[in-house]
């Protein structure tokens, strides 16, 4: 074990840890951007738990690894056509994707969903333990404020990313949808679509909707069509999601289908039927198409990532 002078001495400055990044403002197409995306993110997550061992720098590694690294391609591009290169945005991009795993982390406990297949491997608590899986949880959490903290814009900014980052997290948020959905798995009556539409919101949308957010809140701006572009986005991944549990595959989707029916989850394919459920989902990226039309053909990668998300396998 360290001394805490050791410690302090092996803390890596999260300041300059975007420096290998060249400035690159020109638009990629969406699988290449995603990928870049996602390793930007990774990157910044291990360069930020560098000098750490044990179980609990371990499985926070082992929890960010292999996403698809949505979140993080929403926040960057986004900072992207807001005049932000990836060396500004990266640690934005890693802190969603840090509180994104988390969230499953948690998702995925016995206390919750129960499940033991998260991105085609052991889930955080059947790989170590339960305690293990709670603690790991709470420092990527604690770890996403550090580093959206030092997203590469003005200080007042950067406030509003972390104080919106809150919001979106929190009981008004994600925490506040997952609330809702262990909820409506005993309720007495079935959810009615406002209230699933209210539940996917929080549970789901508020992360994505904050990862959208982020170039034009890096930019000053609070109010932007990205806005609902990410509120729409938010609510057909989830609808996929859920699609997804009915008509995947577990080896190819990474983790357990079948299970949303069975523990009496309220999804949009409950109430609307799976051919109902997809035409939301097909009205919904539409509409977060169109919002976009201002930014011309730049925002071009983002409406491919809106046709991703409703055709995606995994
Ligand atoms: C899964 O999110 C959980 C939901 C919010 C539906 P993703 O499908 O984005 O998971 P990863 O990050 O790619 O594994
Ligand atoms: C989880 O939704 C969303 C969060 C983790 C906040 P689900 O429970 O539907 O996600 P999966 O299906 O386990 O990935
Ligand atoms: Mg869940
Ligand atoms: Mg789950
Ligand atoms: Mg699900």
């Amino acid at each position: 074990m360290a001394t805490p002078l050791q410690r302090r001495r092996l803390m890596p400055d999260l300041r300059r840890s975007d420096d290998r990044q060249i400035v690159d403002l020109s638009r990629k197409p969406f699988a290449q951007a995603l990928a870049d995306a996602a390793a930007a993110a990774q990157w910044n997550i291990d360069f930020a738990l560098t000098g750490l061992s044990g179980p609990i720098p371990d499985a926070m590694k082992y929890a960010t690894a292999g996403g698809k690294g949505l979140r993080a391609f929403l926040a960057i591009e986004s900072a992207r056509l807001h005049g932000f290169d990836a060396s500004r945005s990266g640690r934005a991009a890693a802190a969603i994707e840090a509180l994104h795993a988390y969230s499953l982390v948690h998702d995925d406990l016995p206390c919750m969903d129960d499940d033991d297949l998260r991105r085609g491997q052991p889930t955080v608590h059947k790989k170590w333990d339960e305690a293990t899986a709670v603690l790991a949880g709470d420092a990527l959490q604690a770890l996403a404020f550090q580093l959206v903290a030092l997203v590469g814009c003005p200080l007042e900014a950067r406030l509003t990313l972390t104080s919106t980052l809150a919001v979106a997290a929190g009981a008004r948020g994600m925490v506040g949808g997952q609330a809702m959905d262990i909820a409506a798995e005993t309720a007495k009556a079935p959810l009615n679509l406002d209230e699933i539409t209210t539940l996917q919101a929080g549970k789901t949308g508020a992360l994505i909707r904050w990862s959208a957010m982020v170039g034009p809140r890096m930019a000053g701006k609070s109010h932007d069509p990205l806005d609902v572009y990410g509120d729409c986005l938010g609510l057909a991944f989830q609808i996929a999601d859920d699609i997804l549990d009915i008509e995947g595959d577990a080896t190819e989707v990474g983790k357990a289908v079948g299970k949303d029916a069975d523990a009496g989850k309220a999804t949009f394919v409950t109430l609307l039927g799976l051919q109902g459920a997809k035409n939301r989902a097909a009205e919904l990226v539409a509409e977060a198409c169109d919002r976009l039309s201002c930014y011309g053909e730049d925002a071009d990668t983002l409406k491919e990532a809106a046709q991703f998300v409703i055709a995606r396998r995994k």
